[in-house]
C-alpha cells in the first residue's frame, strides 16, 4: 500500500524539479541562440568596417595613417575570422554536418594531412609523423576532420616551442579509434586543460597573440559531431590531444 501523503509530496517535487529542468534546458538554448544571433548579426557591419578602412587606405599617404589603417584592418580581419569559427562551432554543435559523414580510411587521410602541412612544420623546423594502423576505416565529415586535425597540427607549430616532432596516430582500441595529434614542447599543466578547452579560452596571451581561443572548442564540437569525445593528455614530453571516435559512428 503505497504511502500517500509522501507519494503526493514526492510526485510535486519530481514535478518541481522536471520544470526547473526544463526551464534550465531553454535557458542554455536561449543564451546559445543569443550568442550565435551577435556572431551573426556583427559579420556584416565588421565587413563594413573593413571595406570603409580598405577605402581609407586609397586616400592616405601619410605613412603614419597608413600603419594605423593597416593594424585595425588586420585587427578586424581577425574579427571575422572569429565570428566565422564562433558559428561553425554552433552549427558544429547542433549536429549540421552529421549527414555528411563518409567511409574514409584513417591512415591515407592521416598522411595527407601530413604532406598538407609538411612544409609548414618544416620552416619552422619540425617533422611530421603518421604511425597509423593500416585497414582503419570511420566514418569522418573529410572538411570539419581535416579542419580539426589541422588546428591542432598548427596549435603544435605555435606552442610547442623547442619541441622537434608532431606525431599523427591512429590506434583501434576496442569499439572505438583513437586519432591523436601530439607534440613533444611544454605541454599544458593537466589542472589547466579544462580552461584550454573553453571557448575563448588561451593560456599564455601575452606571449602569443593572434589567437582566438576557439581552435580546441572547434576540435571538442568536431569530435561530438562524430559520436565521440576528445581529451588533452600529457605526452611526456608535450601534449596529447586524443579524439576517440565510436568505430561506428554514423
Ligand atoms: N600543443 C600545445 N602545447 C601547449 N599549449 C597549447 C597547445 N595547444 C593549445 N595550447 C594552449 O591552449 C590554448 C587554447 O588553444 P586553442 O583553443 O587552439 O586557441 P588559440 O590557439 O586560438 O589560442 C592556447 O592559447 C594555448 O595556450
Ligand atoms: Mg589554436
Amino acid at each position: 500500500v503505497p504511502v500517500t501523503g509522501s507519494g503526493d509530496a514526492f510526485d510535486a517535487l519530481g514535478g518541481a524539479i522536471n520544470t526547473m529542468l526544463d526551464r534550465i534546458q531553454s535557458l542554455v538554448s536561449e543564451l546559445r541562440l543569443t550568442t550565435d544571433g551577435l556572431a551573426h548579426d556583427l559579420r556584416s557591419p565588421v565587413t563594413r568596417l573593413k571595406a570603409a578602412l580598405d577605402r581609407a587606405m586609397l586616400e592616405t599617404e601619410d605613412p603614419v595613417a597608413v600603419a594605423a589603417l593597416e593594424s585595425v584592418a588586420s585587427e578586424s580581419e581577425a574579427l571575422l575570422d572569429m565570428l566565422s569559427t564562433a558559428l561553425l562551432i554552433s552549427r558544429t554543435q547542433a549536429g549540421i554536418g552529421r549527414e555528411q559523414l563518409h567511409a574514409i580510411d584513417v591512415q591515407a587521410f592521416l598522411l595527407d594531412l601530413s604532406e598538407v602541412y609538411g612544409p609548414l612544420a618544416e620552416d619552422q623546423d619540425f617533422t611530421i609523423a603518421v604511425e597509423a594502423e593500416p585497414g582503419l576505416t570511420l566514418n569522418l565529415h573529410r572538411q570539419l576532420a581535416s579542419q580539426a586535425i589541422g588546428n591542432l597540427i598548427e596549435n603544435a607549430l605555435r606552442y610547442a616551442e623547442g619541441g622537434k616532432q608532431i606525431t599523427l596516430s591512429a590506434a583501434r582500441k576496442g569499439e572505438t579509434v583513437e586519432l591523436a595529434v601530439a607534440d613533444d614542447g611544454p605541454g599544458i599543466p593537466p589542472d589547466r586543460h579544462a580552461e584550454a578547452l573553453r571557448r575563448f579560452g588561451r593560456l599564455d596571451p601575452s606571449r602569443h597573440s593572434g589567437g582566438s581561443g576557439l581552435g580546441l572548442s572547434l576540435v571538442e564540437a568536431v569530435a561530438r559531431l562524430h559520436g565521440g569525445e576528445v581529451a588533452l593528455e600529457d605526452n611526456r614530453p608535450g601534449l596529447r590531444v586524443v579524439l576517440r571516435l565510436p568505430v561506428l559512428a554514423m
